[in-house]
Parts: C-alpha cells; sequence; structure tokens
C-alpha cells in the first residue's frame, strides 16, 4: 500500500497502485478525492460508472473508508498533476452521508471542537497536527544535537511549592470527607499529592549530575483562565543547563525558537502554505487595527532572521509608563508604579507595537517572580528573562536560579515557602551549588504561533479547559 504524499511526490505513472484513505469528495459520479493524513494534496481517484456495482457507488460517501487498486497517470484536468483510474474500490468503512458531521464546506472551529474526534479529517487539522508533530521532533533533535539529556520528571509531585499555577489534586480518599477531615497519611501515597505545574525543580536536580538536560511533559494548571492562550493541561520544554548564567540562557532560548522554526520552514512548506493562505483570509474579517502587518510565512521567516529585543523590567516599565498605547491614551491596567506586574496588554505593546520583534524582557522586580530566582546585587530585582512574542505575548519564561544557600533559604523565608518540603531543593546547594539556569517553553503556544491559530484549543488534539474534558 502506499502513501499519497508518496505518490505524488514521486510524480511518476505507475501502474496497479494500491491506496487506501477517506472520501473526500464524490463528484459527477466520476471524480472521488481520498485524502489519508499523508499530505496536504487530496488524490483523485476516476472511476468508471457504468461498470461499478450499485450497490458499491452508493457507498461512496464523504468520511467513507476506501480502498483502491489502480494506474496512476499523468492528469488531464487541472489541479492536480497526477490521478488514478479505479481498476477496482471497496469500501472499508462506510459513512453515513446524512449524519457525519465533517461536510466538505467550510466549519468554524468552534463546531469543529465540538467534533474534537472526527475534526483531524479537516484539511486545517490535518496540516496543524502536522506540523506539531515535526515541531516535538525538531525540539529533540534541537536538544540532541548539542548534547542535552532528555528527562522524564514525575507527573505526580509530592511539593506543591513552585508557585507556577493552582494545582490539580491526586487522591485516592473518598470524596465525601470534609476537606477539614482529611488525613493525608491514609492517602495512596500517604501524604498529600498534585499533577504537575512543572518539572524545572527535578529538572534542576537532574542538570546538577548531567549538567545539560530537558523535559518534554504534560504539565497542569488548574486556573480558570479562559482565554486563547491558556489551557488546564499543555506539554512544556523544560531545559535546565549547570554553568549557564541569565545571559547563556537568553542565547540558549533564542537559538532554540529559530531552529525549530527553521526546521519548520524547510519540511513542512506544504502546510504552511496551506495555513498562511488561511491566516490571510482570516486577517480580512478582522477589525483594521487588529490586523497581522505580515503573513504567516513572513512572519515565521522574521523571527528566524532577526535579533530578539533585549530590555530590562526597568527599561519596559519607562517605555510603558511613558508611551500613548491608543486613542485613549491608557492601558487597561494601569502602570503606575514600579514593580507592578506586566499584563498581556502591555506586553503585546511592547512586541506588537514599540519593538515590532520578539522581546526577552529581564531582571524583574523580585516581589512578582518565583523564590528560585536568582536575586541582583541591587536585592530587588531578579534573574528572570520571559520571551515575548506577536499575537502570543509570552512564550517562555525562564531564570538563572539561586544557587546560594543562605540567599535561596531567606528568599523562602520571606515567600512563606516550606523549607522542609523542598529539604531536597535545598541539598542541591549544600553539595556542590554551581549556578545554573533554565526556561520552559509552552508547546502550544509554539504551534500556535508556527500555525497561526488564533485559539490555543485548536492546536492539541482534545483541549482540556474549564468546563470542558470531553473526550
Ligand atoms: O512561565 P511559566 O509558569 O514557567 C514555569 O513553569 C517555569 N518553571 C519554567 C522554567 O523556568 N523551567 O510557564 C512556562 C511557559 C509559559 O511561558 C507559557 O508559554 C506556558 O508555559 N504556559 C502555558 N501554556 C498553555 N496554557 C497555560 N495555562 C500555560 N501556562 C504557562
Ligand atoms: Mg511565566
Amino acid at each position: 500500500m502506499k502513501k499519497i504524499d508518496d505518490l505524488l511526490g514521486n510524480n511518476k505513472p505507475k501502474k496497479n497502485i494500491v491506496v487506501c484513505g477517506w472520501v473526500k469528495t464524490f463528484r459527477g459520479n466520476r471524480f472521488i478525492a481520498i485524502n489519508d493524513g499523508s499530505c496536504i494534496a487530496n488524490l483523485q481517484c476516476v472511476i468508471d460508472y457504468e461498470n461499478t456495482e450499485s450497490s458499491i457507488l452508493k457507498k461512496i460517501n464523504t468520511g467513507a473508508a476506501v480502498k483502491i487498486i489502480g494506474d496512476l497517470i499523468s492528469s488531464k484536468g487541472s489541479g492536480q498533476n497526477l490521478e488514478i483510474i479505479v481498476n477496482k474500490i471497496s469500501i472499508i468503512g462506510e459513512s453515513d452521508s446524512e449524519s457525519y458531521p465533517i461536510q466538505p464546506k467550510r466549519h468554524s472551529l468552534e463546531f469543529l471542537r465540538e467534533k474534537a474526534h472526527l475534526r483531524i479529517r479537516t484539511t486545517t487539522f490535518n496540516a496543524i497536527m502536522r506540523i506539531r508533530s515535526v515541531l516535538s521532533f525538531a525540539v529533540h533533535e534541537f536538544f540532541q544535537e548539542k548534547n542535552f539529556y532528555y528527562i522524564n520528571t514525575p507527573i505526580i509531585t509530592g511539593s506543591d511549592a513552585e508557585g507556577a499555577g493552582e494545582m490539580f489534586k491526586v487522591t485516592t480518599l473518598s470524596s465525601d470527607v470534609s476537606e477539614k477531615n482529611i488525613d493525608y497519611k491514609k492517602d495512596f501515597f500517604g501524604k498529600q499529592t498534585h499533577l504537575t505545574v512543572s518539572g524545572q525543580l527535578e529538572a534542576e536536580s537532574y542538570a546538577m549530575g548531567l549538567g545539560n538536560v530537558y523535559t518534554f511533559s504534560p504539565t497542569f494548571r488548574a486556573e480558570n483562565s479562559n482565554t486563547t492562550r491558556h489551557l488546564a493541561e499543555f506539554w512544556m520544554i523544560e531545559p535546565e543547563m549547570a554553568f549557564y548564567d541569565l545571559n547563556d540562557n537568553m542565547n540558549l532560548a533564542e537559538e532554540f525558537i529559530k531552529s525549530v522554526l527553521s526546521r519548520i520552514l524547510s519540511k513542512c512548506a506544504k502546510d504552511l502554505k496551506f495555513l498562511n493562505d488561511r491566516y490571510d483570509s482570516e486577517q480580512k474579517n478582522k477589525p483594521m487595527r487588529e490586523r497581522s502587518e505580515m503573513g504567516l510565512i513572513e512572519k515565521i521567516n522574521f523571527v528566524v532572521n532577526n535579533s530578539f529585543k533585549r530590555v530590562t523590567y526597568t527599561d519596559s516599565f519607562n517605555i510603558l509608563k511613558n508611551c500613548k498605547p491608543n486613542k485613549k491614551n491608557k492601558f487597561k491596567y494601569k502602570i503606575d508604579e514600579w514593580g507592578v506586574d506586566l499584563q498581556s496588554e502591555h506586553e503585546r505593546f511592547l512586541v506588537e507595537k514599540h519593538f515590532k520583534c520578539p522581546v526577552i524582557i529581564y531582571d524583574y522586580p523580585a516581589k512578582i517572580k518565583a523564590f528560585y530566582m536568582r536575586m541582583n546585587d541591587d536585592q530587588k530585582t531578579v534573574r528572570a528573562m520571559d520571551v515575548l512574542f506577536p499575537g502570543i505575548g509570552e512564550i517562555a519564561g525562564g531564570s538563572q536560579r539561586e544557587e546560594r544557600l543562605d540567599v535561596l533559604e531567606k528568599r523562602m523565608e520571606e515567600m512563606k515557602i516550606d523549607k522542609n518540603e523542598l529539604w531536597w531543593y535545598l541539598d542541591l546547594r549544600r553539595y556542590g551549588s554551581v549556578p545554573h539556569s533554565g526556561f520552559g517553553l509552552g508547546f502550544e503556544r509554539l504551534v500556535q504561533f508556527t500555525t497561526g491559530m488564533g485559539n490555543i484549543r485548536d492546536v492539541i488534539p482534545f483541549p482540556r479547559t474549564p468546563q470542558n474534558a470531553s473526550f
């Protein structure tokens, strides 16, 4: 059996080909377009209507699975170079054309989310998921070529101190016990456990013996964020490097993002072209001020070919304080006092309006960042960095980690982080502590940027969001 991508890619006529796929359309009792998920293009199969049994013809419906044996020839019609003259067709799986939800027309993404088990049959989701697959592999290629080790950190965690977000509880205790009376000693693990929000702390431990490591894992956050950029279950890539300072960390993040994007440009040209055209037509439906100035492929090339702007929190704060963001000259969230957290409207202003390129903001106020980030000599800021992208906002966040035991303990006390719980994390500072750094990049946000999809729910097969865990 051949894949359509191979047949069309070879571009050579050939006799007695066997292909299988799903029927997209059946026109004029003559032309069946089938797709097998291997590429954007459908294969046109020309059937001899008069000499095909009517019982079979009736079953050539959109969505049906078919097996075709025939000769691949140069096509006389426009729109394709090759087509198959069908010698034999068999129906592998019937499809009821009345009730099949994926009709040959453009469906709204909202509608397709309700049909997440079948939306992969559409050209759009086919293209997105192929790109997602190539991107995952590109992540591994990048780190493996740099001799980073891939490590697997726990999904169920016993330490809840990272502070990256609200956590889902993991328990086997009966749910009718009231919260106050729960005795976690009786629970499965003999203590309270959660689904992890990040593998960072464990990755730090492994970097302290393997040098350079990375994780690529599902992570979970129980925040009630109903936005186009948040999922309750998402995949995160977290490299962690011994002997790296913040500057090395920023260099790595930039090189990494550029590397995986260039691979997509070279390996997924046809899927990208399709999504590029889709993106263009979506832009036309948006109000002028929300339209992207660049096309999708242009945007990706722009990121690959330009340096990310690096700017401190303090400089960003001053730009934002003195800027005129819109007609009202106001942000929804005020930027008045040094130390306030930047909201996505501020980040987007810096990236999309002010610098007009990806931006890395670093040296954030200690107050708004996690306990493990390295304190600067000013005692006010920490060695944090956020990588901000057009349309997406924060795509990655990281820091140089606090490697000094006394400073870390002091920060934990100030931020009311339980030192007993993280005894093992403190041990890493007791025995052979070294400067080290890392970051976390949200994989779906990367897929979103690469495919130009407006909603993060459309770049993961079965999205988990508040009030939604179907499938
Ligand atoms: O900035 P965050 O919370 O950082 C951490 O978890 C650190 N432990 C990372 C590290 O230094 N190793 O999350 C990292 C990235 C964000 O920049 C964003 O891209 C993504 O994870 N992210 C989400 N993606 C989808 N849905 C959500 N709810 C997300 N929350 C964060
Ligand atoms: Mg962050």
